[in-house]
């Protein structure tokens, strides 16, 4: 069982992750006149996103990026809290990184990210572990935080802001294929549900002007890019009233979240466009119209549930319930008959019956759900759960439960992969396959990842795939002809 959690951990946490080597070429000279830095990503895409606007801010003070740490000036750690265990890895992380610092005291370690704002000053005073601390919305004052910190003061800057959107900044691209990036086009988030502590890290949900985002959707595309996910806590509620005008209530929308994906749609037919993620309560026909509309959005939408249940829905102050879920899926069935659909589930939440966990496991078989993030509940301090009811399932009780959520979705994703033998898919060719040199992989519009023999295309090309074989995570094919 505990191979089973580490397992869904670390495989999010390589979905999201950044901080393996890149592959920056510096000369030597650069390299002796450069400071450089080192950065690790944890947590969701938001925080991979934030660290190429990070990467980009430090790229103009002089500082080179470096996939070695025993070389950087500066290493940064750019933090989660949604989970204790996803804390836990980067105080594992930051002890390592000051092993390091004792052969090499000039060094400075920072951290980023959800975590220092959550943590605040506790870790420079209590742990020591660190020498800046930068929470999300102060990222344009990490030069002079370095400098301070540079200076022997411990520096920290988490003021959290209702206007920062970063929408001026290009980001610098940490991604390796060249083909596939992330746009943030918002940030903080609204909501309040109970269990959820983005709102204490990300702070009030605000959304970027949509010209840049089209702007860096065009630029992507230019330098080769064939695939932007457009990303926000809750993209549903995506609204733009003008510069300065997001927070008044009055003003009309000019930009509501299907505008938006029309006008990114738009840039070029082959560019294809995602989003996540999306909230139930927000998303509307309008959008999945938008989606069945052009051929380059693709037919794939992240729902997280959370619950199969209304009165634990009701708990996690979700605003929403089964019935309206329910609802939800049949919507997207209708307008989008191919669409694939994804979840998170939260397994052992707060007083959580076991009627309320068998709705949950029939809400999965209701939704067929290709794919879920699975967790059980962690208590985070200061949210409204954590205020107001009892963490009271045992740990024996949540791991049974997850381990039953997670067994209902390997079933449901084999099934569902099983289902696509015989049929044929565009697949973007994304990189070469971990398995195999002579072979490559990339997703169709449903993001499901396809292996193929790599014939004589390359990647970023478009291909059409005969899908011969499939097991829960992959299926394998053939290319039948090139489409484009
Ligand atoms: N904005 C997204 C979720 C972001 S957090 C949304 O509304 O769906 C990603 C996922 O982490 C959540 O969907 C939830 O399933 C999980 N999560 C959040 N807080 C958690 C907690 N305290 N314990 C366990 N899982 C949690
Ligand atoms: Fe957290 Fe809910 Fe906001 Fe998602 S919508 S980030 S789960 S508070
Ligand atoms: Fe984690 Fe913050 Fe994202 S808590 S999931 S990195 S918004």
């Amino acid at each position: 069982m505990n191979e089973l959690l580490d397992y869904i951990e670390q495989k999010k946490h390589d979905e999201t992750r950044q901080g393996e080597p890149l592959n920056i070429a510096l000369n030597e000279t650069e390299f002796k006149n450069n400071k450089h830095f080192y950065i690790e990503s944890y947590g969701c895409a938001m925080n991979f996103s934030d660290s190429e606007i990070v990467a980009s801010i430090l790229s103009k003070q002089g500082y080179s990026l470096t996939p070695n740490i025993f070389d950087a000036d500066l290493v940064l750690i750019n933090t989660c809290s949604i989970r204790e265990k996803a804390e836990q890895t980067v105080r594992q992380r930051l002890r390592s990184f000051n092993e390091i610092k004792e052969q090499k005291p000039g060094m400075l370690i920072g951290m980023l990210g959800c975590m220092a704002e959550r943590l605040k000053s506790n870790l420079l005073e209590e742990e020591k572990l660190v020498d800046l601390v930068v929470g999300p919305d102060a990222y344009r004052s990490l030069p002079a935080l370095i400098q301070e910190a540079e200076g022997g003061d411990r520096a920290v800057n988490v003021l959290l802001s209702r206007e920062e959107t970063y929408a001026d900044i290009s980001p610098v691209r940490l991604d390796k294929n060249g083909i596939t990036a992330f746009i943030s086009i918002m940030r903080g988030c609204d909501n309040m549900c109970s269990f959820c502590v983005v709102p204490f890290t990300r702070g009030r949900e605000r959304s970027r002007n949509p010209e840049t985002i089209v702007e860096e959707a065009k630029d992507l595309f230019e330098k080769g890019y064939r695939e932007v996910t457009l990303l926000g806590q809750n993209v549903d509620s995506f609204k733009w009233k003008g510069e300065g005008k997001n927070d008044d209530k009055q003003a009309e929308v000019l930009v509501n979240f299907a505008q938006l994906l029309e006008k990114v749609a738009l840039v070029n037919p082959l560019l294809r466009v995602r989003f996540s993620t999306s909230h139930p309560k927000d998303i509307t026909d309008e959008v999945l119209h938008t989606i069945a509309k052009y051929n380059n959005i693709c037919s794939y939408i992240h729902l997280p549930v959370q619950s199969g249940s209304s009165s634990c829905l009701e708990r996690m102050n979700r605003t929403y319930d089964r019935d309206w879920y329910k609802n939800r899926v049949d919507a997207i069935r209708r307008i989008i008959p191919d669409c694939g659909i994804s979840s998170d589930i939260i397994a052992g939440f707060c007083e959580e019956t076991e009627e309320e966990h068998q709705d949950t496991l029939s809400m999965m078989d209701y939704a067929q759900y290709d794919y879920s993030y699975m967790f059980f509940y962690s208590e985070r301090p200061g949210t409204l759960a954590a205020r107001k009811y009892k963490d009271d399932m045992s740990l024996d009780i949540k791991k049974r439960r997850l381990a039953e959520i997670v067994d209902k979705q390997y079933q449901l994703s084999l099934e569902s992969n099983l289902r696509d033998i015989g049929k044929t898919y565009e697949v973007l060719i994304e990189k070469i396959s971990k398995k195999s040199e002579e072979e490559y992989c990339g997703r169709n519009s449903q993001n499901k990842m396809i292996i193929f023999p790599k014939g004589n295309y390359k990647i970023g090309d478009y291909v059409q795939v005969y899908i011969e074989s499939a097991n829960k995570a992959t299926l394998k094919g053939r290319v039948v002809n090139e489409i484009i």
